[in-house]
């Protein structure tokens, strides 16, 4: 069995759909909900769904003894970064070598680095008269997503699409595939 924590800043749409989807799985369990936010909505469909959680603010996620007792002591085997806005730790990506993983809303290496999430990335995309976008699931290294890509999966855009209709045509793919992408990596390694 494997034990994964989902790393969230935000709503966590993805991490319900992944936590729906690992329910009795029978060899990937998830088990801590991690968010760096007191306020963010991902917390509460964590104690919906039955997942313990925990907050780490920001100026925690420095404390390296700390933070790696944290998670042997929860037996954690690999991370899944939904929407978490704060780099992830060198420490933590040493430790986690290829599993720590991330999903894009983008088809990078196009439309990725610091400052590009959420809204601004669909807006890019759309400024740059793209015909199409999707999304990229990948290792996480030091760099904001620059890991090694595990997968991407794309849809087209439209004249007439506007940002929020950019914005669900790639939540859909998220929901439709990262789970899966999670279930063949962590399979894998
Ligand atoms: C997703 O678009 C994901 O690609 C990005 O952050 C967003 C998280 O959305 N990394 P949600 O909180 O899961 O709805």
């Amino acid at each position: 069995m494997k034990n994964l924590a989902i790393l969230a800043s935000g709503s966590g749409s993805n991490a319900e759909v992944i936590i729906r989807y690992f329910r009795n799985h029978e060899t990937i369990r998830i088990v801590l909900v991690i968010s760096n936010k007191v306020e963010a909505g991902v917390l509460e469909k964590a104690e919906r769904l039955g997942i313990p959680s925990m907050v780490i603010p920001k100026k925690c996620w420095q404390e390296e003894t700390d933070i790696l007792k944290t998670f042997n002591n929860k037996q954690i085997d690999g991370f899944i970064l939904a929407g978490f806005l704060l780099q992830v730790p060198p420490f933590l990506i040493e430790r986690y070598s290829k599993r720590i993983i991330n999903i894009h809303p983008a088809l990078l290496p196009k439309f990725g680095g610091k400052g590009m999430y959420g809204k601004q990335v669909h807006q890019a995309v759309k400024m740059a008269g793209e015909s199409n976008t999707g999304i990229t699931i990948h290792e996480v290294n030091e760099v904001y997503d620059d890991g090694e890509i595990i997968f991407q999966a794309s849809c087209s855009i439209l004249p007439t699409d506007d940002v929020e209709t950019i914005a669900l045509k790639v939540q859909e793919l998220e929901h439709i595939h990262y789970p899966k992408v999670i279930e063949g990596h962590f399979k894998s390694i």
